[in-house]
This record gives C-alpha cells, structure tokens and sequence, in this order.
C-alpha cells in the first residue's frame, strides 16, 4: 500500500506512546449554544460538567452524575418522577432536593423492571418524566438477582429484557411525558463493538416512541477506564449518551 507522503509524515511527528510523553490535557473549545428561551441555558447536546453533584453514591458501580438529572428535570418541569433502576439512588435524591415525588426501584429489591408482573404492583399510576439508567449489557455487573440485565447471556437476551423494560415504562407514561435514557455503547470482548445507543432507539421506537429533542452527549468525567494503562490499540469512548423519548403523536 502506498501511503500518501502527508500521512507519512505525520506519523513520523508522533511521539512513541508512553506515560511520560503521553498528553493528558483536559480541555476543549467548546461551540456557542444559541440564546433561547430554556430555562436551563447550559443544558445543551455537549454535557460536559465535571462535577456530580452531592446525589447517590459515587462508589457504587455504575453511579451517574446527578447534574444532568436535575438540569432535565428543571428543563421539563415534571410532576412526578419514576425511576425503576435506581442504584444508588442518584435520581431520587435530585428529586428530593427539587422537591418533585419520586418512586425509585430496582431489582436489588426485588422490582424486575423487564418483567411486566413488577409493574402490576404501581397500581396503574403514571408518570411525567422516567429516568432510566439500565446496565451497559455486561460491562458492570450488579447483582445475582433473576431478571438482573447485566447477567444476561447473550447479546440477544439482553435486547429481549431491555425490549420488555423499554415497553413497561413507555405504558406508564402521562401525555406528553418524557422518558429519558442514560446509555453507553460498549466494546464486549466476545460480541465486540455493541452500539447500545442505536438499540436503544431502535426499542424505543418500536414501543411507539419517539425522540423529543437531540442527544445529549455526557462526558464520561471521573470513569476508572481513563485512569488505566491498556497494552492494546483503541480508540477511548468518553461519553455515554442521554436520550429522551415521549409517546409518538404527541
Ligand atoms: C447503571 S446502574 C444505575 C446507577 C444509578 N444511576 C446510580 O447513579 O447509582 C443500573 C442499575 O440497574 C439495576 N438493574 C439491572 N437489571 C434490572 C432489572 N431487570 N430491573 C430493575 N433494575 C435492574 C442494577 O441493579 C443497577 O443498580
């Protein structure tokens, strides 16, 4: 293969990768954000604050930043919030602060949100705003609970359970409420690169939703995989992605 001669000596320019000589800078120049009428100006496609917020517990597998939960919630102004894969609790601990009432479950208790029986017992209530944080698949596992989709066997399994969960919610749904998802695509080491993000849209819109505004594209700030040294070639993924849904006519 011949390889054009600018290419060449651009690799040439590359200094050998090591931690001595590795960059590590931290900042980017980020695009003005349109003046508009949101109330929360700063909440725009690029989610970029490093800071979590004082919400859930950082020690737990898997937590998110509480920030992003609180700026949708001040954004959308709902009356009431479900969240079925709580974790630590992040979301219902924004809730609280925002004074908006908030049902947090999880399968760590028993609330299997891919099976439609768990729902049989919210009595048909329904909710403005869904905050939604499932596994990645398989990256983190959580418990050894039955039904737990992070111990999911295969690829299709998983879509399966996260399928059913993505329809349990959308049913519960108020009009005009929203459902959003927190989601990460994934390298696995048997399925390689699994883009969880495009199966998420792709479940959501066969549950009869669809997107009601852009990605949010979430930095990944304070992830243990930046902290890590890896012997082979990738390129790092930085961000997980914050969709919101709502039910399709609205
Ligand atoms: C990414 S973590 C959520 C972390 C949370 N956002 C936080 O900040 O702490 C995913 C959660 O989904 C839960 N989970 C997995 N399968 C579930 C299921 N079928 N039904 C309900 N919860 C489930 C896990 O126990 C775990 O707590």
């Amino acid at each position: 293969m011949r390889i054009n001669p600018f290419y060449e000596s651009t690799w040439k320019s590359v200094p050998p990768i090591n931690s001595e000589v590795r960059s590590r800078k931290q900042s980017a120049l980020l695009p003005l954000a349109p003046i508009n009428a949101s109330p929360v100006p700063h909440l725009t496609s690029l989610y970029h604050f490093s800071r979590p917020g004082y919400y859930g517990k950082r020690s737990y597998p898997g937590n998110c930043g509480g920030n992003i939960i609180r700026d949708l919630l001040l954004y959308f102004q709902p009356r009431n919030v479900f969240d079925p894969m709580t974790g630590s609790g992040t979301c219902a601990d924004v809730c609280r602060e925002l004074e908006i009432p908030c049902l947090s479950k999880d399968i760590r208790e028993g609330f299997d949100a891919s099976n439609p029986a768990s729902f049989e017992s919210l009595n048909s209530k329904r909710f403005d705003f869904i905050w939604a944080h499932p596994p990645y698949w398989r990256q983190k596992l959580y418990t050894m609970m039955p039904g737990d989709m992070s111990r999911t066997d295969s690829l299709a399994e998983f879509l399966e359970s996260y399928g059913r969960f993505i329809k349990n919610c959308a049913a519960l749904l108020t009009d005009g409420g929203k459902f959003a998802i927190l989601m990460g695509d994934y390298n696995d080491r048997a399925e390689g690169f699994v883009s969880l993000t495009y199966y998420t849209k792709r479940l959501a819109f066969e549950a009869g939703l669809r997107q009601c505004c852009t990605d949010i594209i979430r930095f990944s700030h304070g992830a243990s995989s930046s902290r890590k040294v890896y012997r082979s070639s990738f390129i790092p993924g930085l961000h997980d992605v914050c969709m919101v849904f709502e039910k399709a006519g609205n």
